[in-house]
């Protein structure tokens, strides 16, 4: 197709006669068949709210079509109206536009649904099982038309995937406004989202999926990365003189992320996934280093690695706190170890390795356990935020016996997956009494192991939402990074050129360095980690999709690093705009008790002021585009969480958004988790208001414990 037609095709919207239907792709990895929750009333609803996407002559011929979806997958997709061309992010300009940023958020979009990059892209499904773009491919073509159309003197306004359309506003506004899941709290329990989704009147937009921002499984890397890297430094003195082993399951959009990560953080690794579809995609984009389908083979090579005792091996986890000599001995790591399918013999990994196992992860525990093999990380990042609805794969049943029973037998299937985890829980806790330290991934493992009866109760009392073993936020990624203002940003070079990106990076790792000179002694360390991390990014292959980078930074960096993107798209040195954003798993994106607020202690954990204030300071101060979502991670009704996305092109307007919104968008997180009196938030907040003349933050005053004593 040419790019005149792929143009032609965008500003059609959804055409007035039938396009032909194209054939179901067996060979792509389709989301699987919905409970059948609607009466039969409620079906016919859902069959009108469909129809009103099109003109009244094709009614008669769509209506048994999407009735038939509706009885075969439990949602209508509209698989007829899904379009022919490539499905990928293109150069600004291949987009027919009247706006620039909209044309950024059309790239933004179909990288979303490009195959190598969503989880279900006929489904529209992106990550996490259920984490959508939009419900049906009306939405899709509707909302790429009015991109298309609009100026910047207008806002596209979208409620859970649907277009509600245009309204006038100002070029400083936002161009779009998100909004997925919103639901009045009491209708919040994962049975009104089955329902109202399969209405086609609301979806789960996960954090990424629904808001346009999702990069692939790279997105997801660098937090992993230095998750991984800190939890192995917890275990460096069991491990010394070896690799450690981290254990875990989840080949999929985001959890395909953690052998990747593991190599880079220098540990050995094991994933369990149940789907070989997911486990091949990881392996052929060079994501995990071998696949292995039998255990037998798995408990040899991991002998064959104890046996054999230090390796001598690069280990970046062993070392010491100190930074600089673990980013040495990064640097020396061999970068892609040789693929090898299924090797004849079991061959001892000298230096990081990532071992796909395609099976469910509970014969994988259970066998670990059973044979004592010295497991030092564990984890887990299957779907539990979606536990009845394909997230979660119960042992003792094949991948398509459980499609079939969670769509037939819902309620058996609940069964199966609470004795599944409780099995599950048993052996990890077995490891866990000889020393592996374990840590709940943010998928709502504990959570949902708790309510299936699992032995996850608190050792001791710890505050908050605690849990046996912690999240990994409350250990790691929230005392070391989201109390000081570090969080996921991300920008993708419109240009679609690997040159711009490099150029990006190069400008990062600059800004990093200059920070290193004058930062305080608190955050040197995950400065000297960031920066390794960007110097290594280009050899590390990170990208599937867009040209897209993702770099944990603070405040001061994410607003330093994006001047220096503006300077140079101002002298040409970028070729187009770009496009800045990050996950909602952030400092101030999410309210999630189990998760990103998890390491608040003062009561608040279970209020979302923060999330649902952060959209609406972005909105007012210069993002392109705001989104705020219902679920996310942990699931539906679990979290509320919100994001933004903002093109910047070079022009003095953009250097204003970029001072003005990012320092809200991380601050407002940071105000808040220095009120609940987190250490590393009261130290970064002072240090903000000394050097930004308006920024006042309540702080608290610290009580001493001795005077609560005597109550
Ligand atoms: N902590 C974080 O930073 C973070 C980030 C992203 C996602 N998450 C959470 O992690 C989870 C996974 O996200 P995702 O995008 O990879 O989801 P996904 O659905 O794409 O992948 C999960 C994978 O787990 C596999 N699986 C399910 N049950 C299994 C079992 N019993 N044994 C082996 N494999 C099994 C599935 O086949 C699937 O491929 C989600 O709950 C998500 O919210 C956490």
């Amino acid at each position: 197709m040419t790019k005149e037609q792929f143009q032609q095709e965008i500003r059609l919207g959804i055409p007035d006669t039938l396009p032909e239907m194209p054939p179901y792709d067996t060979e792509i990895n389709h989301a699987p068949k919905r409970k059948d929750i609607l009466t039969p009333d409620e079906k016919r609803l859902a069959l009108r709210n469909a129809l009103r996407y099109f003109p009244q002559h094709l009614h008669a011929a769509l209506a048994p079509e999407f009735m038939d979806e509706l009885r075969a997958y439990g949602r209508i997709y509209m698989y007829r109206y899904r379009p022919q061309y490539e499905m990928k992010a293109r150069p600004l300009d291949d987009y027919p536009h009247r706006s620039r940023q909209a044309a950024a958020i059309m790239l933004m979009i179909q990288n979303n649904l490009d195959p190598r990059v969503a989880q279900h892209p006929h489904e529209l499904i992106i990550y996490g099982g259920n984490g959508a773009i939009f419900q049906n491919w009306a939405q899709y073509r509707l909302v790429m038309k009015y991109l298309s159309e609009m100026t910047d003197e207008q806002t596209l306004v979208m409620y859970s995937g649907h277009p509600l359309g245009l309204f006038p506003s100002h070029k400083n506004a936002p161009r779009v406004v998100v909004t997925n899941g919103m639901v009045i709290p009491n209708y919040s329990k994962p049975d009104d989202w089955e329902r109202g989704n399969a209405l086609g009147v609301t979806q789960y937009g996960q954090m990424t999926a629904g808001s346009y921002m999702y990069i692939g499984p790279q997105g997801i890397v660098h937090g992993t990365t230095i998750t991984v890297l800190n939890a192995a430094r917890r275990v460096a003195s069991r491990t010394a003189g070896r690799l450690p082993l981290f254990v875990t399951a989840g080949l999929g959009g985001m959890s395909g992320a953690q052998p990747k990560a593991a190599n880079i953080a220098g540990v050995l690794s094991v994933t369990a996934e149940i789907n070989p579809k997911a486990a091949l995609k990881r392996y052929e984009q060079g994501w995990v280093d071998e696949v292995l389908y039998d255990l037998d083979e798995v408990v040899e090579r991991l002998k064959a690695a104890g046996a054999a005792g230090p390796t001598g091996a690069t280990m970046a986890t062993g070392a010491t706190e100190t930074t600089e000599t673990q980013t040495a001995q990064l640097a020396q790591r061999p970068q892609r170890p040789q693929k090898t399918q299924s090797a004849q013999k079991p061959q001892l990994p000298q230096r990081p390795h990532s071992i796909a196992y395609v099976g469910n992860v509970v014969d994988l525990w259970e066998r670990l356990a059973d044979e004592d093999i010295p497991v030092d990380l564990g984890s887990d990042q299957t779907s539990l935020h979606n536990p009845w609805a394909g997230g979660y794969y119960p042992v003792g049943l094949t991948l398509e016996e459980s499609k079939r029973m969670m769509a037939d037998d819902p309620e058996l299937f609940k069964e199966k997956v609470q004795a599944s985890l409780r099995r599950q829980v048993a052996a990890i806790n077995r490891l866990a009494d000889r020393g592996m330290y374990f840590f709940d991934y943010g998928n709502a493992f504990l959570l949902e192991a708790s309510r299936a009866g699992a032995d996850v109760a608190p050792t001791g009392a710890k505050g908050g939402a605690s849990f046996r073993y912690p999240s990994y936020v409350q250990d790691i990624m929230g005392p070391m990074f989201f109390d000081y203002g570090f969080g996921p940003f991300r920008w993708v070079c419109t240009s679609c050129d690997p040159a711009d990106l490099e150029t990006t990076d190069r400008l990062a790792a600059e800004v990093l360095e200059q920070m290193m000179q004058e930062a305080p002694a608190e955050i040197r360390g995950q400065l000297a980690d960031n920066l390794h991390w960007i110097r290594e990014a280009g050899r590390n292959h990170l990208v599937v999709g867009s040209q897209a980078r993702i770099l944990y930074a603070d405040a001061e960096g994410r607003t330093r690093i994006a001047l220096a993107f503006n300077e140079a798209i101002r002298r040409g040195e970028l070729k187009a705009p770009v496009v800045l954003g990050r996950d909602h798993h952030d400092v101030s994106g999410t309210d999630s008790p189990f998760r990103e607020t998890s390491n608040i202690y003062d009561g608040s954990q279970f209020c979302a002021d923060m999330a649902v204030q952060n959209v609406i300071g972005d909105a007012f101060r210069g993002a392109t585009w705001v989104s705020l979502h219902n679920g996310g991670g942990v699931g539906w009704g679990e979290v509320i969480n919100g994001g933004f996305g903002m093109v910047i092109d070079g022009s003095a307007d953009s250097d204003r958004h970029i001072r003005e919104m990012l320092l809200w968008d991380v601050n407002n997180g940071i105000a808040r988790r220095s009120w609940a009196r987190n250490a590393g938030s009261l130290m970064a907040i002072k240090r903000e208001m000394e050097r930004t003349p308006g920024l006042v933050v309540t702080l608290p005053n610290l009580v001493d414990d001795e005077l609560l004593k005597g109550y």
